[in-house]
């Protein structure tokens, strides 16, 4: 008894007929205060029930319009990659699809494909095949290897294509040929898709002819290419070896071609993110690709560059 008041008093509930008050008073207590705390919860929708039912929508993390991949046949900008196949689109076509979100005109893809023939190597010496090699042979994979000769594309190598399109764009309604060189010359700015450093006017380029070629008998514009052989006319006549160079030659030719069926606005804006650059770079991958290769079957040792040809200053 003096247990049980003293639990009373501490505020435990003590059935009154001893142990078997237990179950009645643990009912009563139910009813009176613990019922409130035990109404279950209401949980919310599941987030799949109420997508199927249109009830919400979840915000994108990625958006993208070049591709769709979830149906039965992959989709580049919208075309089935069977008819992409059946209407023979090759490379420069996808490329088309791919990179202008559009299918362009047959002979844009034709010469993507030229400018992908052209620039795909030259050879062990340049940059860019230079560090592949030097990484093959010091037992790099692939990617790493390849990886190795692309990040020297820059302004120097192969990568005057982005700063030519943009100089060109920026230029053509602007400033005669001659007002440009002046320009670029006070300001102390190489020109860039000019120069090189073993093709000159004795010595032409056979790729930026063949290129010209192409462009004179297949687009039906070449305002840019010919802007360009204009400053090339004037710097050559200082100095032989600032010919049009083959990353000049594609640049002009790609707005030409551009501006068959794009707005100005668009093409400055694909050059400023980097398209043209994207032509050398997927072309040289090509070439990059064939000396980590051609390294590997001729099971070349690791590349020590001789002390002779260094000078220690
Ligand atoms: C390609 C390139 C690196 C070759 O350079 P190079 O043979 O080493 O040329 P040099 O550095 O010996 O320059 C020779 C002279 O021509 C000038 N020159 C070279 N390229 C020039 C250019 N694009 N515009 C104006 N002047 C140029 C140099 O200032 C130098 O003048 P100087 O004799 O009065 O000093 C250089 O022409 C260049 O930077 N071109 C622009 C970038 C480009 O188009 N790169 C892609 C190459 S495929």
């Amino acid at each position: 008894l003096e247990k049980n008041n003293a639990l009373r008093e501490a505020g435990a509930h003590v059935p009154t007929n001893g142990f078997d008050g237990i179950g009645s008073s643990v009912s009563e207590l139910f009813a009176q205060d613990l019922r409130p705390i035990c109404t279950p919860r209401v949980l919310p929708l599941d987030f799949r029930v109420a997508k199927k039912q249109n009830l919400v929508r979840k915000s994108s993390s990625i958006v993208s319009t070049i591709v769709d991949e979830r149906g039965t046949e992959l989709l580049y900008s919208g075309q089935t990659i069977h008819s992409i196949v059946d209407q023979g689109m090759g490379l420069g076509g996808t490329i088309g699809l791919l990179w202008f979100r559009r299918q362009i005109p047959p002979a844009f893809a034709r010469f993507i494909e030229l400018c992908l023939v052209v620039c795909a190597d030259h050879g062990p010496c340049v940059s860019g095949a230079h560090n592949t090699i030097v990484a093959t042979r010091a037992g790099r994979d692939m990617v790493s290897s390849v990886a190795s000769g692309l990040l020297t594309i820059g302004d120097r190598f192969g990568g005057a294509l982005d700063a030519a399109g943009q100089m060109l764009l920026d230029s053509v309604d602007r400033i005669t040929p001659s007002e440009l060189v002046v320009e670029m010359r006070k300001s102390n700015t190489r020109i860039p898709g000019i120069g090189h450093r073993v093709k000159s006017v004795d010595n032409p380029d056979s790729r930026v002819q063949l290129i010209k070629d192409y462009m004179r008998t297949q687009c039906e514009t070449v305002t840019y290419l010919s802007y360009f052989e204009e400053v090339a006319a004037i710097t050559t006549s200082k100095k032989g070896s600032l010919i049009l160079n083959v990353d000049g030659a594609v640049a002009a030719s790609m707005i030409d071609y551009m501006s068959t069926f794009m707005s100005l606005d668009d093409i400055r804006s694909l050059v400023d993110n980097g398209l043209l650059n994207g032509i050398f770079i997927v072309s040289r991958s090509i070439g990059l690709t064939g000396h980590h290769l051609d390294q590997l079957q001729l099971g070349q040792p690791l590349y020590r560059h001789e002390t002779d040809d260094v000078f220690y200053g």
